[in-house]
């Protein structure tokens, strides 16, 4: 079985994604994960993402792997942390739209997934990697409220000592909404996989209900989904 949900930033699909993966033991597959290493990647080699051929090129060069705890590894080296970074945020939304990358991210993911009961997430995933899926999901919030959940994100990230000085020293709730606000206005314009809500996916607003609500919303969509597939 295949379940897709797609939605911006701060949405929750990631850890519903991730509890649905533990309960009913499926793989999970974090995509956005994936353009954040390409993203990082360039970072870490000084490739300016505004030059396709070059960011092509360094996809290219490299060999990505994907963990079920939602690490990428690359030649062999499992990245997460890094991949949360405020640098990687400022240019990941940028990075996806290359087609070229889109493509390449896209193998990788159909990939993993031959012959998997997964659960994947981010914003095509529903539209374009998993068109067939057996439940598809759009999980939204207002802004704000997603702005707040990075917050405390990020602040839960900076107690365990996951982020760097300089990226401690930067967390702000309006940066972060503004850098929110930039994704999404990116990511529903691509012209390659932006994010729109499938005709057949279920639209969920989470802005007032807690992560335990939500699951079991979407728990109970799923048993529905999972009986009906039996008859
Ligand atoms: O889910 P996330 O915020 O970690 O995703 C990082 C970026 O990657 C996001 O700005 C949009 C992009 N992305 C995408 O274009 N398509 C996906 N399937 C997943 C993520």
């Amino acid at each position: 079985m295949k379940i897709a949900i797609d939605g911006p930033a701060g949405s929750g699909k990631s850890t519903i994604a991730r509890m649905i993966a533990e309960n009913l033991g499926y793989l999970y597959i974090n995509s956005g994960n994936l353009y954040r290493a390409v993203a990082y990647l360039a970072i870490q080699e000084g490739t300016p993402w505004q030059n396709a051929p070059r960011m092509i090129d360094l996809m290219k060069r490299h060999h990505f792997d994907y963990h079920p705890d939602g690490s990428v590894v690359v030649d062999g080296v499992p990245l997460l942390k890094e991949l949360r970074g405020s640098d990687v945020d400022a240019i990941v939304s940028q990075v996806s739209a290359i087609p070229e990358i889109r493509h390449g991210v896209n193998e990788i993911i159909r990939q993993i997934a031959v012959s998997k009961d997964v659960v994947s997430e981010g914003r095509d995933i529903t539209t374009v990697v998993f068109p067939d899926a057996e439940l598809k999901l759009y999980l939204d919030a207002s802004t704000q409220v997603r702005a707040q959940r990075r917050y405390e994100e990020k602040l839960n990230e900076r107690l365990t000592s996951s982020v760097t000085a300089s990226d401690s020293q930067r967390l702000s709730i309006d940066e972060i909404k503004n850098n929110i606000e930039m994704r999404d206005k990116l990511d529903k314009e691509k012209t390659v996989g932006a994010l729109k809500i499938a005709q057949d996916a279920v639209y969920l607003d989470t802005s007032d209900l807690t992560i335990a609500q939500v699951y079991e919303k979407v728990y109970k969509i799923l048993m529905v989904r999972i009986a009906h597939g039996r008859k």
